[in-house]
């Protein structure tokens, strides 16, 4: 395992494994996302080792990430792929991703993409409600096949997290409830174009303890026993994802954290288990580059700085408040090892208080306000950190602007997974006909 995989400063200077800041952003320009190959895959094995004793099957959450060179990354590695579209399924295929570790959810399958994953073979589908079970089973009818399901359970539990980002609480729309997931169960078993062989749950993103996992899980253990009883034969248990990073760099629970809470009732439960890791995995590998085009002080004294990156490249700021660590990628003493949203200043660090703010017309366009930062002048470099989840696979061309290109470093090797779009790019669905 490379141990010097993901971002540190050295002499001064911020480097993704052993390649600079400065030479990504001379190469590939700015604003662009810079990942660490070597980062993500330390992760994906930690995450794959603390759940493997339950045959545990890691399926990456693709909408946290989903350029083709990573997904092909981490079907190498072994990964399979939690999908939500037919374009993340095509994605995941196309990246050489094997189907039967793939598994679907999503509580608006089309026709056309239930087809699509009985076609390629995906390793089952996550029913979310009734008439969805009939669709599949129609579809599936229809093509001549089985489809293996999993129903996905709302335990109505609240992990504590981001109200946006809450799914598994009875108010949501995701998943059936417990009495509803028996008659479910039931109603699977009446159907020859379906075979219930799982129960899954999401509960939301991030969840910053294992105990509304544990919870889930004595929800879902109980309905597995229950189901088993009636006749079902029950394979698979797959607790979704949520796994919380450090946005802050504080201590927070590790994978091996939420695996020991787990144990004994998945030692019961004698089940394979699925786990759809996506932040874990991919923000901590990956952050946003940008390049401080101007610092704007107003009269009453408060600073923006101008970077050449907004809220179209990195949305999580904007939509959720949410906090990313902001530090120039030239900076002597390295950077603070923990900033929380409440400092105002850093020991051992000169800063002035400052709101980051990106080019876009919106003034919810900002990466970070009122925050700590060294004195930075145009063209000092920026590093947002942890960024590499829910930061490109969320962008947009807002303001008709060009997506940034997503750079990924392997070892010492530099490569382009995505170019940075360009104005031709903004209008080709439009040039249509003669
Ligand atoms: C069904 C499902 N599984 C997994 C995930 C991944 O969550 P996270 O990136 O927090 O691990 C999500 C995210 O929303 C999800 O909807």
């Amino acid at each position: 395992m490379n141990s010097d995989a993901g971002f540190r400063y050295i002499g001064g200077r911020l480097h993704c494994n052993d390649v600079s800041a400065d030479e990504i952003a001379e190469r590939f320009g700015t604003p662009c996302y810079l990942y660490s190959a070597g980062l993500l895959r330390e992760r994906y094995c930690r995450i794959r080792d603390a759940f493997a004793r339950w045959d545990g099957l890691v399926c990456f959450s693709v909408k946290s990430l989903s350029n083709l060179a990573t997904l092909r990354l981490l079907a190498q590695w072994g990964s399979g792929f939690d999908v939500v579209s037919g374009g993340e399924l095509y994605r995941v295929l196309e990246a050489g991703g094997d189907p039967s570790k793939t598994v679907f959810a999503g509580v608006g399958k089309t026709a056309a993409e239930i087809e699509y994953a009985l076609r390629t073979g995906v390793r089952m589908l996550n029913v979310e409600s009734g008439e969805e079970l009939r669709a599949i089973d129609r579809l599936a009818r229809g093509l001549g096949r089985r489809a293996t399901v999993a129903i996905r359970v709302n335990p109505d539990i609240d992990p504590e997290t981001h109200e946006k980002t809450t799914t598994g609480k009875k108010e949501n729309k995701f998943g059936v409830s417990i009495a509803g997931s028996r008659r479910l169960a039931a109603e699977a078993a009446s159907l020859s174009g379906v075979e219930l062989r799982g129960l899954h749950v999401h509960l939301g993103s991030p969840i910053y303890s294992p105990e509304p996992y544990v919870h889930a899980l004595e929800k879902i253990s109980r309905l597995c026993t229950e189901l088993r009883a009636g006749g079902c034969r029950m394979e698979t248990v797959n607790i979704g994802g949520g796994y919380c990073i450090s946005y802050t760099g504080e201590d927070v629970p590790g994978p091996e954290d939420y695996a020991a809470s787990l144990q004994v009732l998945l030692e019961k439960l004698d089940c394979q288990v699925i786990i759809e890791p996506g932040r874990y995995l991919a923000g901590p590998s990956g952050l946003l580059l940008v390049r401080v085009l101007y610092r704007k002080e107003s009269e009453d004294g408060k600073i923006f700085v101008v970077c050449d990156g907004g809220m179209n490249d990195l949305l999580r700021p904007s939509l959720y408040g949410a906090f990313h660590r902001v530090w120039p990628a030239h900076s002597p003493g390295g950077m603070p090892r923990v900033m929380r949203a409440e400092d105002r200043h850093y020991s051992g660090f000169r800063t002035e208080l400052v709101d980051v703010v990106g080019p876009v017309c919106e003034s919810g366009d900002f990466f970070a306000k009122d925050r700590p930062l060294p004195p930075v002048k145009g063209g000092a470099l920026l590093a947002i950190f942890d960024a590499g989840a829910y930061g490109f696979t969320m962008s947009s061309n807002y303001n008709s602007r060009p997506r940034p290109p997503e750079v990924v470093v392997d070892s010492s090797e530099v490569f382009l997974a995505r170019r940075r779009e360009t104005y031709e790019d903004l209008l080709r669905a439009e040039r249509q006909g003669p």
